[in-house]
């Protein structure tokens, strides 16, 4: 479903991406976690080329992403992002951020994207809200929105850039239960995160980055058990520790 070949990324002199090699079949969930400065969100920016890469290939579904142009934005539509900040548009109604990808880019008919909109924003628990504007609502809320947002698309890929990490503590469950939910039904995802429950109860994979390489690729249970290296051992002692 995504395969990274080769994948090379330097931000200036700063080598963020070394030599990712990465295969992710249709349905699993990948989490990736690692040291801040890992290169983790950059390697969720370069499976959408949001970021360049210097060098090798990215290949969603077997075909390569195109640099630019019309056919990296088809591609792209088919990888939902969802990042820390909810990033809703403030001048919008709720439904209306929901409909806006499909009605825009997808040329849906708007009553179409309306009740396909609502439909998504009953299933993230937030249908009540729909003509609200995003200010009205908590950020756990909001950012049920933007999955929502992103689901509308259709994606075949959703991309979770530490979804949880602005969240008031009382509300990081109900966006983690959205996420399990979408995990259970078969969405493929890579999912950047801290919470290590959900890390091992939704999770297939951990990748564990460090330095722009992933130096772990592992069964959960197996890396938080007994992790392989000392980089690892060393990060989970900080995060667990407290
Ligand atoms: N646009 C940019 N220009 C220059 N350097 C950048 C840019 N974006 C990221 N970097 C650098 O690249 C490295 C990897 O950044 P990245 O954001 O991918 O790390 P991360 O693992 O997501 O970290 P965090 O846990 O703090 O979110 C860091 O050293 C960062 O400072
Ligand atoms: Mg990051």
């Amino acid at each position: 479903m995504i395969s990274l070949t080769d994948v090379q990324k330097h931000f200036g002199k700063l080598h963020v991406l070394r030599d990712i090699n990465l295969e992710i079949p249709r349905g699993q969930v990948v989490i990736v976690i690692g040291p801040s400065g890992s290169g983790k969100s950059t390697l969720c920016r370069a499976i959408n080329r949001l970021e360049p890469i210097d060098s090798g290939i990215v290949a969603i579904d077997g075909k390569p992403l195109p640099a630019e142009g019309k056919a990296l934005a088809a591609l792209r539509a088919d990888v939902g992002m969802v990042f820390q900040s909810f990033n809703l548009f403030s001048h919008k109604t709720v439904v209306e951020n929901v409909m806006l990808g499909p009605t825009k880019v997808r040329k849906v008919p708007r009553a179409k994207a309306h009740s396909r909109a609502l439909e998504l924003l009953e299933r993230v628990g937030v249908a009540s809200q729909a003509d609200k504007y995003p200010a009205a609502l908590s950020g756990g809320q909001q950012q049920r929105v933007a999955i929502a947002r992103a689901l509308a698309m259709d994606p075949k890929v959703m991309l979770f850039d530490e979804p949880t990490s602005a969240l008031d503590p009382e509300m990081v469950n109900e966006v983690l239960d959205v996420m399990t939910a979408l995990a259970k039904g078969g969405m493929t995802m890579v999912v950047v995160t801290h919470e290590m429950g959900f890390a091992r109860h939704a999770g297939d994979r951990v990748l564990f980055m460090a330095d722009g390489q992933i130096l772990e690729d592992t069964e959960p249970a197996t890396f938080f058990a007994n992790p392989a290296t000392e980089r690892a051992r060393d990060f989970l002692g900080k995060i667990l520790g407290h």
